[in-house]
């Protein structure tokens, strides 16, 4: 094993989930954008990291424990083992490592770094007095807050977000001195432009920033459900700062230095509602305990319904399962990454989910790679044909595949996901018009055309060879399927082992590998969507 640099490795990161509720499919979304980046930097040969897991200290989670009458601890274990390790088998997320926050690991290298701060002088006593909104977990503002003429809590201050009543906090607690860092992170956004992206996110934590930052209130005392302060037993920590810990924590911080060395710094991928914590409390933080910042910070969209975020608070949540038991899990991968823009906020409908499925996966690829290993299997008895004489036609494929092969390798360099798919499609758009204009069953009736249609038929192939790599990060059970029936393991290897950045070289799977037919389209038809 190879010991590498800081900075080397490729470490990615998702927001950890709130235990005191089921995933629904906003939650899914950043974990399947994560996991393609992952796939991809690990094909392209990176010492690649995926960290992903839960946060399971505060109070909503003690709220939502003593409504199930039980402990929050055997809460979140339930929350855990039923429903979040279970979400990442549904949507086939290949994580490196799970951090529970509640985990010994954790806890112990909080407690170090709470140490460190203190004995540094960046915590002090204070009075906090003003609002807390226990469903974002978070210190509000006046301008975060609304009054409401309607419903339930009418006449009362609400959250923006939640629109449920904010609660008025009046306690002594600890403070992080987060104010003597304004300058510091203006000068990080302005030298490191895009250390927070996409731009709308980070135009608007720029302007926040700049309005003044004041000191953060980082322990509670009226309850305990959360880590100790080690110099202060009757505080628990602000669940925030527990949290964004668990990016170092998870990779060695204060115990593990070669492991911390050659992960740390991570990018990190989150929805742009909790940008701001990653991108101004976060840097903070670190910068107090001198470790380098994060690498950046990346707020992708909404999932919205109806128009409105989707949220199990009103009732729009989905769960992923719906979606998967009908279309399975690729589907559910490729639909969410490839229909919207990542970065901006996108509607789901199932109408969109349907048609999407059956025009782009059953009828553009899926059909695309049932045609072709037919026609070797009907024409060639299964046996890849050499390829002679390249035509114009057939070196417009070979052109569209290398740059399909470079376009998307650079937009997944700037998480622009869904332009890398729709850099790797020019593939299938390519390769059925190609299959459309040489019609290899015209040529198939002649014998003298033996050498064309060996050409033809190989030329489609090993175009779908690296449509196959390139597709599998975002696809992975599709395409293995895929390279199998191409014959492609015995001569190439497995496809994850498949360097990505290299599936444009044409010409890689030998003449004579074996082409076995697809027992079943990639792609079924399906009938009914039942929403
Ligand atoms: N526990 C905190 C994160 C701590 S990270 C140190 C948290 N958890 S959460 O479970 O409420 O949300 C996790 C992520 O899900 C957030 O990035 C949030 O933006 C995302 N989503 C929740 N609803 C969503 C949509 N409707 N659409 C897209 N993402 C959504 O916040």
């Amino acid at each position: 094993m190879t010991i590498m640099a800081a900075g080397d490795s490729f470490y990615l990161t998702t927001p950890i989930f709130y235990v005191n509720d089921v995933p629904h499919i906003g939650h899914a979304y950043t974990e399947v954008a994560a996991d393609v980046l992952a796939r991809w930097h690990r094909q392209a040969g990176e010492d690649t990291w995926l960290l992903t897991g839960t946060d399971e200290h505060g109070q909503k989670i003690l709220r939502t424990a003593v409504a199930n009458d039980t402990s929050p601890k055997a809460w979140a274990d339930k929350l855990v083992k039923e429903a979040w390790l279970p979400l990442l088998k549904t949507i086939n997320i290949a994580n490196d490592d799970f951090i529970r926050t509640t985990d010994e690991r954790h806890e112990r290298a909080v407690t170090i770094f709470l140490q460190k701060l203190y004995d540094d002088g960046y915590i002090y006593t204070g009075e906090y007095e003003g609002f807390y909104c226990v469903a974002c977990e978070e210190y509000k503002q006046l301008d975060d807050l609304m009054e409401t003429e309607t419903g339930d809590y009418a006449g009362q201050l609400v959250c923006k977000i939640h629109g449920r009543p904010i609660e008025v906090l009046k306690e002594t607690n600890y403070f992080f001195r987060m104010s003597d860092f304004e300058q510091r992170l203006l000068d990080l956004y302005e030298k490191q432009p895009d250390f927070i992206q996409p731009e709308s996110v980070r135009n608007e934590i720029v302007q926040f920033v700049k309005q003044g930052l004041a000191d953060l209130s980082i322990s509670r005392s009226s309850f305990d459900w959360g880590i100790t302060i080690p110099w202060d037993p009757s505080h628990v920590l602000y669940v925030w700062f527990d949290a964004l810990l668990n990016y170092i924590t998870a990779v060695g911080y204060g115990v593990d230095d070669e492991q911390f060395a050659r992960r740390w710094p991570a990018t990190h991928l989150v929805g742009k509602d909790i940008a701001r914590f990653h991108a101004v409390i976060w840097p903070a933080m670190l910068m107090a305990a001198g470790l380098e910042v994060p690498k950046q910070v990346f707020g992708h969209g909404w999932l919205l319904v109806g128009g409105e975020k989707m949220s199990k608070s009103k009732l729009t949540g989905i769960a992923p399962e719906q979606i998967t038991d009908t279309f399975g899990t690729d589907a559910f991968r490729f639909y969410f990454l490839s229909a919207i823009n990542f970065g901006q906020d996108g509607s789901f409908s199932w109408e969109d989910l349907s048609a999407r499925y059956q025009a782009e996966l059953a009828n553009g690829f899926g059909n695309l790679a049932s045609r072709v290993v037919a026609m070797v299997t009907r024409y060639f008895g299964g046996v890849l044909p050499a390829a002679s004489d390249y035509t114009d036609a057939d070196l417009a494929v070979q052109r569209v595949v290398a740059a399909a092969t470079s376009d998307a390798d650079a937009a997944i360099d700037r998480l622009a996901i869904n332009e890398a798919i729709a850099a790797i499609w020019t593939i299938v758009d390519e390769l059925n018009g190609y299959i459309t204009i040489q019609e290899p069953w015209a040529l198939a009736k002649d014998h003298a055309n033996r050498a064309r249609l060996g050409t033809v038929l190989y030329t489609a192939v090993d175009g779908l060879r690296a449509l196959t790599v390139l597709l599998s990060p975002v696809i992975p059970e599709a395409t293995t399927t895929l390279w199998r029936a191409l014959g492609a393991e015995l001569p190439l290897g497995a496809l994850p082992a498949q360097v990505i950045t290299d599936a444009g070289r044409w010409g890689q799977l030998p003449a004579g590998s074996v082409v076995t037919p697809l027992e079943a389209p990639l792609f079924p038809r399906i009938e009914t969507v039942e929403p």
